[in-house]
C-alpha cells in the first residue's frame, strides 16, 4: 500500500508504533466490537473525516475504526507535546491515514497541519479543542457547504462551540461528545485523574503521600484528580468559583480556599478550569521554594507563563524531562512541568486506553449516526441510546451482568396513577 500525503517525523518509526497500538488495543474491547460492525457494514464509505486530535496509540485505534467503516481520514495534532512519532509513523504506513504530526513542533507547524487536513476538502470534523471548526469558520468558509457536520472531544472546545452558537455563527452540526454521561464519568473523571498523577510522577518522581496538592478547579476533571491525588496520601486542596461546586468539594472533605491562600500551601499545584490566569503573578510570589505548577486544562493558559518569566532571574532548562526550574529574586525555585500545557499528554501517555475506549466508542459511533441523519447547525447531544450501548459493551467485555425493568417496572415508570 502506497503511504498517504503525511508529514511527520520518521516513517521508519511504524514497527515501534505498530506494537504500541496493539498493546492499547488490547485493552479497547468495545471499540475492537465496533470495528468488527464498522468492517461488515461499512457505514462510512466514501466519507472524509479531517480530525485534530492527539496523536496516541488510542487515537490509532480509533482512526482504524472510522477507517474499518470505509472513511478516508486526515490527521493532525491537537497539542504540539502529545504526538506519538511512532504512532503517527504507523498511522500512515499501517494505516492509511494521512498524518500531519511531529513531536515538540512549533506553532507555524501547528498551524500549517491544521491548514494541510482541510486540504483533503472534509464531510466530517473531529475536533479536540475547537481549532478546526474555528478555521473552517474564520478561514476556509468554503467549505462548509460540504460539511456534514463533526463532533467535540473536549470540555474547552464545547465551551466554545456553545459561544459560537450563542452568538449566532455555528453554521454546522457540532456533537457534544465530552458532555455524555460516559465520557464526564469515565474519561474526565478517571483518566483525567490517573493520567495527571502520572505525568506528576514521571515528571518529578514526587512523593505525594503527606504532601499539599492543590487542585484549581472542581469539575469532573479536578474532582477526579482531587479523589485521585487523595488516594495518594495528598493532602488536597480544591479551588474554585462556583460556589455549588466548592460546597460539593467541602462535603467531600477537602479544604476548599482562594488561590491567594492555597498558592502558599501547595506543594504541587495544578490547574484543571479551562479558564485562564488561573495561577498568576501575585500567587507567584506566594509559592513555597520548591513548588511544582502543572496545568491539566486543554491550553496553555491556566498559569500565567509570561508572569512566572518575567519574576524570574534565571530559567533551567529541561532539570528532567518536561521540567524546568525558575528562580525568583528571593532564591525560590518554581518547577514549571511540561511547559503548562497539557500535562497528562505533555509528561505522561494521556489517558488510559481502558478509559479511551468509551470516549473513542462513543466518537466511532456518533459519526456513523451524524452521516445517516440530517442535521441542524447547532451544538448537539449525544443520542442516549449511543451511551447506553457503549456502556453495555463495556459491561459485556468485563463480563458484568445487570438487571433490566419488568414490564410492570416500565409502565410503573411511566404513569403517574399509582
Ligand atoms: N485525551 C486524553 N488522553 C488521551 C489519549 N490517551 N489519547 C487521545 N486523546 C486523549
Amino acid at each position: 500500500m502506497a503511504a498517504p500525503p503525511h508529514d511527520v517525523a520518521d516513517l521508519g518509526l511504524a514497527r515501534a508504533g505498530i506494537r504500541r497500538v496493539d498493546w492499547a488495543e488490547r485493552a479497547m474491547p468495545a471499540l475492537r466490537r465496533i470495528r468488527e460492525r464498522f468492517a461488515e457494514r461499512r457505514p462510512l464509505a466514501g466519507v472524509r473525516i479531517a480530525a485534530c486530535m492527539h496523536v496516541t496509540a488510542e487515537t490509532a485505534n480509533a482512526m482504524r475504526t472510522l477507517r474499518a467503516g470505509g472513511a478516508e481520514i486526515a490527521l493532525a495534532a491537537s497539542n504540539p507535546l502529545s504526538t506519538q512519532d511512532d504512532t503517527a509513523a504507523a498511522l500512515v504506513a499501517e494505516y492509511g491515514v494521512s498524518v500531519y504530526a511531529r513531536a515538540g513542533m512549533d506553532q507555524a507547524s501547528y498551524d500549517r497541519n491544521l491548514a494541510a487536513v482541510l486540504e483533503h476538502p472534509p464531510h466530517v470534523l473531529l475536533d479536540d479543542g475547537c481549532d478546526l471548526v474555528n478555521i473552517v469558520h474564520r478561514e476556509r468558509p468554503e467549505l462548509l457547504s460540504g460539511l456534514t457536520g463533526g463532533c467535540e472531544q473536549t470540555t474547552t472546545g464545547v465551551i466554545r462551540l456553545r459561544q459560537m452558537e450563542v452568538e449566532g455563527v455555528l453554521k454546522l452540526p457540532m456533537v457534544a461528545v465530552n458532555d455524555t454521561a460516559t465520557k464526564r464519568m469515565f474519561d474526565n473523571r478517571y483518566g483525567t485523574g490517573q493520567s495527571t498523577i502520572d505525568g506528576i510522577m514521571r515528571a518529578t518522581n514526587a512523593m505525594l503521600a503527606g504532601r499539599t496538592v492543590v487542585v484549581a478547579g472542581f469539575g469532573y476533571c479536578g474532582r477526579g484528580l482531587a479523589e485521585r491525588a487523595r488516594g495518594m496520601g495528598a493532602r488536597v486542596v480544591v479551588t474554585e468559583v462556583d460556589p455549588v461546586k466548592a460546597l460539593d468539594a467541602v462535603m467531600q472533605g477537602y479544604t476548599v480556599l482562594p488561590m491567594a491562600q492555597a498558592a502558599a500551601e501547595g506543594d504541587v499545584l495544578v490547574t484543571v478550569t479551562g479558564n485562564r490566569d488561573v495561577i498568576r503573578a501575585e500567587h507567584i510570589a506566594q509559592l513555597k521554594d520548591g513548588a511544582v505548577l502543572a496545568n491539566s486544562g486543554h491550553f496553555d493558559v491556566e498559569i500565567d507563563l509570561t508572569a512566572l518569566e518575567s519574576l524570574s532571574v534565571e530559567v533551567r532548562r529541561e532539570v528532567r524531562p518536561q521540567t524546568d526550574e525558575y528562580v525568583l529574586a528571593d532564591g525560590r525555585r518554581i518547577v514549571l512541568l511540561a511547559e503548562g500545557r497539557l500535562l497528562n499528554l505533555g509528561a505522561a501517555e494521556g489517558h488510559p486506553a481502558a478509559v479511551m475506549d468509551t470516549s473513542f466508542s462513543v466518537q466511532a459511533l456518533t459519526v456513523a449516526w451524524l452521516v445517516d441523519h440530517p442535521l441542524t447547525s447547532g451544538v448537539l447531544d449525544v443520542p442516549d441510546e449511543i451511551d447506553n450501548e457503549v456502556a453495555r459493551l463495556e459491561l459485556e467485555a468485563l463480563g458484568v451482568g445487570i438487571d433490566h425493568l419488568t414490564p410492570e417496572q416500565e409502565s410503573y415508570l411511566h404513569s403517574w396513577r399509582v
